[in-house]
């Protein structure tokens, strides 16, 4: 389940001999060594920008001062037009770079809201050419665009349909130093989900996210977000699969947030369960999710604790890799009912008996299989290209109830499942990505705790690749 190359390749001999043959070491990632931070961002410089004065730029320039950061404008003043009135709007100070005298910044956010014709998108290489020659190692850049549909007319929306291309290939070429980018889709109407989640992508709660379009589309009715330290605290969990891999990692990191987790997984793995609930003061519920009534019982479960379900994730998940032609019926069977059938009875079951509590987050897991397809992979990617499909539908159904549901698709993670593939495979799986590395179980459950949480408040019916951004698989 290690990447031993990679640690080799870390070790003070490994990049003596890299460096002699030439050899690309992968990035050394900087994770989260501790929940979030009121000012994750305090003493670090950004350089920010806009394209023109607006909602978006004055809640960037908001989020990113409460976040703890120094304001930087480029010292060419590429962008400064768009941020002026929104800094002296939010009373808060704007200093020019010194990166030419070696201050350089760490965090870059480009709000691209108000480009509304092609010469609008000069700010793309004006903004970031001068800084990429010296851009310090896990930089974080996000731009902010809009999504398809909020422009006024069509050349509106042909300057918002270049961010996506420009943001993936500022990704591809920036990942070999750890760097990442993102581009956030805020929907007009929207701009108060913009500070969570550049909570997110701006700090190392992020690491293995990069290349990714997520949409902000502003949360189900009623809810609001708060966003202070120990997001989760008083909230109630419930984490399939928790016993392992990367469902006890969603726990822990739940409950490092303030979570109390229901951790469920098959009878058979009690005593891993076991282990894993009392290292987080969890609950230990053996259950196999693909029983009838499974939802019913979670809700007993949630209403012996004395509460309802705030946040659900479903994350148990197998794979039965077989060509079609050769796959046997049952185990199509199994792996559609394990990963997809038993997540919508499990909702049907909450949702009729009002399990939830308000603002209830549901999240599930998908895979960048269900978006490309693999060899060998057809019962699985079915499944996993349903659940994108049915975060999308569910969200609009329930965000009457003030219920959100997300999804996330994990790449290539080091588990015992990607432990089974054949070694080349796998060797190429795990190097193919931007940041050239698999990512770790704790990077999927960074981002499922993102979207359990209330930074994720303006987000609901997407579904967000944690891939490093991988090019196998999508
Ligand atoms: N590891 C990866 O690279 C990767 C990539 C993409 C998606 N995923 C998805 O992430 C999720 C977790 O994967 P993982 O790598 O940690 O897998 P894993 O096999 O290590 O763990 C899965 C857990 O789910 C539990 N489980 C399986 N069937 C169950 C059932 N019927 N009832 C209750 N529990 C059940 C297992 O006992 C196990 O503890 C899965 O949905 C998987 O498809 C993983």
């Amino acid at each position: 389940m290690a990447d031993k190359i990679l640690e080799y390749l870390h070790s003070s001999t490994g990049k003596q001999i890299a460096a002699a043959l030439g050899l690309p070491v992968p990035p050394q990632l900087k994770r989260a060594k501790a929940g979030y931070a009121e000012q994750p961002l305090a003493g670090v410089n950004a350089l920010v920008g806009a394209s023109a004065y607006g909602a978006a730029s004055t809640a960037v320039v908001k989020g990113l001062s409460a976040m703890g950061a120094n304001l930087k404008v480029s010292s060419d003043l590429a962008g400064l037009d768009g941020i002026k009135q929104a800094a002296t709007k939010a009373k808060v100070e704007v200093g020019i770079s010194q990166a030419d005298a070696g201050v350089a910044e760490s965090v870059y956010v480009l709000d691209m809201t108000a480009a509304a014709n092609v010469a609008d998108l000069r700010l793309l290489y004006d903004f970031f050419n001068p800084r990429l020659r010296k851009l310090p190692s896990n930089s974080r850049i996000v731009v902010i665009g809009r999504p398809k549909g909020d422009g006024k007319d069509a050349v509106s929306e042909t300057a918002q349909a270049s961010l996506p291309g420009f943001v993936r290939s500022l990704a591809k070429e920036n990942g070999k130093n750890g760097t990442t980018a993102n581009l956030l889709q805020v929907k007009n109407g929207a701009e108060s989900g913009i500070e969570g989640a550049l909570r997110f992508f701006l700090t190392p709660h992020s690491a293995f996210v990069t290349g990714q379009v997520l949409p902000v589309v502003g949360g189900p009715k009623g809810v609001k977000a708060v966003i202070s330290e120990k997001p989760l605290t008083g909230k109630l969990a419930v984490v399939t699969g928790a016993a392992r891999g990367i469902g006890a990692a969603i726990a822990e990191v739940l409950a490092r947030e303030g979570a109390t987790v229901i951790g469920v997984d098959r009878p058979a793995d009690e005593s891993t369960l076991g282990a894993t609930m009392s290292a987080i003061g969890g609950i230990v519920c053996p259950l196999d999710i693909t029983e009838a009534d499974a939802g019913l019982k979670l809700a007993a479960v949630a209403a012996e604790r004395g509460g309802k379900i705030d946040i659900i994730v479903h994350n148990a998940g197998i794979t039965r890799d077989k060509m079609l032609r050769n796959m046997a019926s049952h185990l199509w069977d199994m792996v559609l009912d394990v990963n997809l059938g038993a997540i919508v009875r499990c909702n049907e079951q909450l949702l009729a008996g009002e399990a939830f509590g308000d603002g209830a987050r549901i999240v599930c897991i998908s895979s960048i299989g269900g978006i490309a397809g693999n060899v060998g992979q057809t019962n699985y990617a079915a499944t996993k290209s349903a659940v994108i499909g049915y975060v999308d539908a569910l969200a609009k159904e329930v965000s009457g109830k003030g219920i959100a549901v997300n999804a996330i698709a994990p790449g290539f993670i080091e588990t015992q499942m990607t432990a089974a593939i054949p070694v080349v495979t796998r060797e190429v799986a795990r190097r193919l990505s931007s940041l050239s590395q698999g990512g770790l179980p704790v990077d999927i459950a960074e981002a499922v705790t993102f979207m359990a949480s209330p930074l994720a408040s303006g987000v609901n019916g997407a579904t967000l690749r944690v891939c490093g951004q991988n090019l196998v698989g999508a």
